[in-house]
């Protein structure tokens, strides 16, 4: 899609969705996988080159071990479900986030699904894990220093561009457009370095909601806006 290279899309609201309807939140989760989905499959027919998904903050370790290790077997079954799908639609996916801490089994999943697609050319489907925004700075950082002590960087010559190929995100441009489904009007800790000039927007729709027509909307809108970068008409 012109002008429209890479969404970005905080999942939120599947808690809620789930409570509202006397179920248990995990149920909310489930539903939200249904979502992903749809999304992602839109995503590659309207020819979006870059999707990114916040599945799992480096704040999300809070949340109750049931919920947790619940989120975490939902990868799983993501994987052993849709894995043949995304290589037939072509779709390589991406993790973002620190993986060292991850469970075995959600390590060998996400290996697998690496593995599986590293050779598709179409949608690049990526999914923050363990992702923290400052985590993710912090990490590029110290790379960096020890880089410079090796004098393999000079700090004099460091550019923004150089120290993003120091993110998760090297390889893929900034987010022209973060979409919050839940109605929460924050980041929480998302791609705070890629965010710097990306479009935002909110829906109060909970995500096992968000369906392609609503993704639809949320694309229409940011075609109406003026992405000025600092510079004037
Ligand atoms: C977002 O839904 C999914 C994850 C954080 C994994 P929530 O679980 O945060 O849903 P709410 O915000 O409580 O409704
Ligand atoms: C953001 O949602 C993280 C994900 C969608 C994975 P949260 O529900 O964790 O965010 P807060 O706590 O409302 O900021
Ligand atoms: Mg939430």
């Amino acid at each position: 899609m012109r002008d429209l290279q890479h969404v970005a899309i905080i999942m939120d609201g599947n808690g809620r969705w789930a409570k509202e309807r006397g179920l248990n939140r995990l149920r909310g989760h489930y539903a939200g996988v249904e979502s992903l989905i749809e999304i992602v499959r839109t995503s590659s027919d309207l020819g979006i080159k870059y999707l990114t998904v916040y599945a799992f903050s480096t704040e999300n370790w809070k949340r109750p071990l049931e919920e947790i290790s619940g989120l975490f077997k939902l990868l799983i079954s993501f994987v052993a479900r849709e894995l043949e799908n995304l290589v037939q639609n072509n779709v390589k996916v991406g993790i973002l986030g620190e993986r060292s801490v991850l469970p075995e089994d959600v390590n060998r999943s996400i290996d697998k699904a690496l593995e599986s697609t590293k050779n598709c050319t179409g949608l690049s489907f990526n999914i923050a894990l363990n992702y923290g925004g400052r985590a993710e700075i912090l990490r590029a950082a110290k790379k960096f220093a020890a880089q410079c002590a090796q004098g393999e960087a000079d700090a004099e010559n460091f550019s923004e561009n150089d120290f993003s190929k120091l993110m998760y995100t090297a390889d893929i441009p900034d987010p022209d457009l973060i979409i919050r489904t839940g109605g929460e009007r924050r980041l929480s800790n998302f791609l705070t370095w890629q965010s710097a000039y990306s479009e935002l927007y909110v829906t109060d729709i909970y995500w096992p909601d968000f369906s392609p027509e609503e993704y639809e909307k949320a694309l229409d809108d940011y075609r109406q806006r003026d992405r000025r970068f600092g510079g004037i008409k």
